[in-house]
């Protein structure tokens, strides 16, 4: 089944991509596979890429096999369809649905070798009532909650319900792990304090002789800053694309970002002062300016706040009045040689000038996680072979 936005359509950019798409993303294959390679370096830990939400908004299958190409051992997933993607794009590498999967998904799941989490025994008896109807083994994980209060068990429950696990023959018990909720604010007091909790319980399951083969807990941000969270994987996602977990996680050396979101002028017109742009006309020309309507608008995932920034001519020029669903505006006094047709970037570079996810989320007071994951699935992505490097006019070919 595939029926998620995870299989937004990625295509190979074969033409100018101005050709086709109104906007479009492109990203890096080769960076990914790279930033990778980097990841598994910093790690005795395996690696698992972490490509929920369509690999933060990147497409998640070239994605993964880039991944996997560059050294990943296992994917991490949201979402019971997520994993059914990347098995039906014929991923074949361990894949853990990091979340509570739907029961009537079990038998799927189950079927495609895909791990599941569990956190109490009513997951553990559905898993085991489906890996029982079909004859065959699910693979289980038991979060434990050591802090970030949002999913698991508690950690004192952990041996209890291992013990439930070992009443079902049906049943692999696979892994434990928790999940850091500060571990990218460079203090080492709240990683320190949740990964004493997960410490204790896994002393008590080695204690009632239970060891499962793999103890996972750390994200990006502890991969990166807290080496003491490694333990036998690494669960890494914002990394991989090359965005820093936060300002206080920044990258090392050697991670660079792979995506790039552009999209083109449609329209310039010289407009005189008094006359009001886009719906409400709460921007009101001063002067006469040269605005240039563009196909991007909040249906595509800009946001329909005020203050965004693209780069047009290698030059940041202002969005002025409100974000349409399909376009926006920009006043181009700046560039006098933009003209119809010319690329407009909103993520990514132009010449020297960059405009990075990070910028593009403080203008909107989120977090670049957030910005990429919003870029709606009707916006294709291409994969690159390399970057397209934009030219000055007068410079060269394009
Ligand atoms: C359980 C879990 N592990 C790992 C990650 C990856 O986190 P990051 O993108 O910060 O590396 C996430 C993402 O939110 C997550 O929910």
């Amino acid at each position: 089944m595939v029926d998620s936005p995870a299989a937004a359509p990625y295509t190979s950019a074969v033409t100018d991509p101005r050709n086709l798409y109104s906007t479009w993303v492109e990203v890096e294959l080769e960076v990914i596979e790279a930033n990778t390679r980097r990841l598994t370096a910093l790690t005795k830990a395996a690696v698992m890429a972490v490509v929920k939400a369509n690999a933060y908004g990147h497409g998640a299958i070239a994605v993964a096999q880039a991944a996997a190409r560059g050294g990943a051992g296992w994917f991490g997933v949201a979402r019971a369809e997520e994993a059914l993607d990347l098995r039906a794009a014929g991923i074949g590498l361990p894949i853990l649905v990091l979340g509570p999967a739907p029961t009537d998904r079990l038998p799927a799941l189950i079927a495609a070798g895909v791990s599941l989490t569990v956190s109490d025994e009513v997951q553990i008896d559905a898993a085991a009532r489906a890996a029982r109807d079909q004859q065959a083994t699910a693979k289980i994980q038991l979060k434990l909650d050591s802090g970030m209060n949002r999913l698991g068990a508690a950690p004192e429950a952990a041996v209890s319900l291992a013990r439930r696990m070992g009443q079902h023959p049906g049943l692999s018990f696979e892994g434990a792990f928790t999940h850091f909720a500060r571990a990218d604010e460079g203090v080492p007091r709240p990683v320190h304090r949740q990964l004493e909790q997960f410490e204790h319980a896994l002393s008590a399951l080695s204690s009632a002789g239970v060891r499962p083969p793999l103890i996972h807990a750390a994200n990006s941000a502890a991969t990166l800053g807290w080496p003491e969270t490694h333990f036998d994987l690494v669960r890494v996602g914002i990394a991989l694309y090359g965005l820093r977990p936060s300002p206080a996680a920044p990258l090392p050396a050697g991670l660079q970002p792979a995506l790039e979101w552009k999209t083109q002028l449609t329209r310039i017109r010289s407009v005189p002062p008094g006359e009001g742009i886009s719906y409400g006309h709460e921007y009101v020309t001063r002067t006469t300016e040269r605005i240039g309507t563009v196909l991007v608008g909040y249906a595509d995932g800009l946001r329909r706040v005020a203050g965004n920034q693209l780069l047009v001519g290698g030059v940041q020029v202002p969005m002025v009045g409100r974000v349409c669903m399909d376009f926006c505006m920009v006043q181009l006094d700046r560039v006098p040689g933009a003209k119809e047709g010319d690329e407009a970037v909103i993520i990514g570079s132009q010449g020297d000038t960059r405009l990075s996810a990070e910028q593009v989320a403080d203008r909107w007071g989120t977090i670049n996680y957030e910005v990429t994951c919003g870029i709606a699935a009707r916006v294709p992505r291409l994969n690159v072979p390399e970057r397209t490097v934009w030219r000055p006019p007068g410079s060269g070919t394009q």
